[in-house]
């Protein structure tokens, strides 16, 4: 149940900043990045699959479980969730759609601008010069057009920085919209975290939706126990004044 102070926020918003984290796509059966580590993976620590030390030291097995990752992914779809967003872009003056994941779902259900915090599953940089390149991702290693040197999944790493353009938007958006949604989000990763404080600080109403409460359920004005899949085609509903 939506409560009543929350929808009129956001028909009152000019601007409303939303944060999706992996929850958002578990009802589109994505593993978490933990649950991935299941089946032939089970056996791996995500610091030997997911750091430039594990690149280094093993790129071949780095892309094999890339490659497993982005085929799971290849055959899922967006849910509703992902599809109320895209639609909640065409019932507020301005919206903007800041992700954690790496699914590429958001932008699959048509959602026009998405800012990947972490990265895309489907790009790929060069190792050396640090650039998107465009390569086929089914050699055993894939390597950079231009340089020769190792091609890697476009993602962000552990104890690598956010892009700089992806935080400075992200920021501004927080600190300028009216209403903060967290969806689907342990809040627990920073800087991503830090957002919904940073809306608060700046007079913003925030919201999370979650089925489990989060450690920060006070810090929200409103928390929302339930699925993603659930809630957000009901607020979209509750926008368009259908009961
Ligand atoms: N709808 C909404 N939320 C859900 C649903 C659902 N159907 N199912 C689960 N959730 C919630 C869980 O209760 C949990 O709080 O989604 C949250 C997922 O939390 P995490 O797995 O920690 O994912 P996330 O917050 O995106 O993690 C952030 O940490 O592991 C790194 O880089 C990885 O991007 C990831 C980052």
């Amino acid at each position: 149940m939506l409560p009543e102070p929350l929808l009129a926020a956001l028909r009152d918003a000019q601007h409303v900043c939303v944060l999706t984290g992996a929850g958002i796509s578990a009802e589109s059966g994505i593993p978490t990045f933990r649950e991935a580590q299941t089946g032939l993976w089970e056996n791996y620590d995500p610091m030997d699959l997911a750091t430039p030390e594990a690149f280094l030291r093993d790129p071949e097995l780095v892309w094999r479980w890339y490659r497993w990752r982005r085929d799971l992914v290849a055959e899922a779809e967006p849910n509703p969730g992902h599809r109320a967003l895209a639609e909640l872009e065409e019932l507020v003056p301005k919206l903007t759609l800041v992700t954690q994941n790496v699914d590429g779902l958001h932008a699959r259900a048509g959602s026009a601008d998405v800012i990947e915090f972490h990265g895309n599953l489907f790009a790929t940089r060069c190792f050396v010069e640090d650039c998107l390149v465009e390569v086929d991702t089914e050699a055993e290693i894939p390597r950079c057009p231009a340089c020769g040197g190792h091609a890697r999944p476009g993602v962000v790493w552990f104890g690598e920085a956010i892009p700089g353009q992806a935080l400075d938007r992200s920021f501004a958006a927080a600190r300028d919209c009216d209403v903060f949604l967290s969806i689907g989000t342990s809040s627990l990763v920073y800087p991503a975290a830090g957002l919904a404080e940073l809306a608060k600080n700046h007079g913003a109403v925030v919201a999370e939706v979650n089925p489990n409460p989060t450690g920060l359920a006070a810090f929200f004005d409103h928390a929302v126990a339930g699925n993603a899949g659930e809630v957000l085609p009901e607020l979209v509903s509750g926008l368009r004044g259908a009961p």
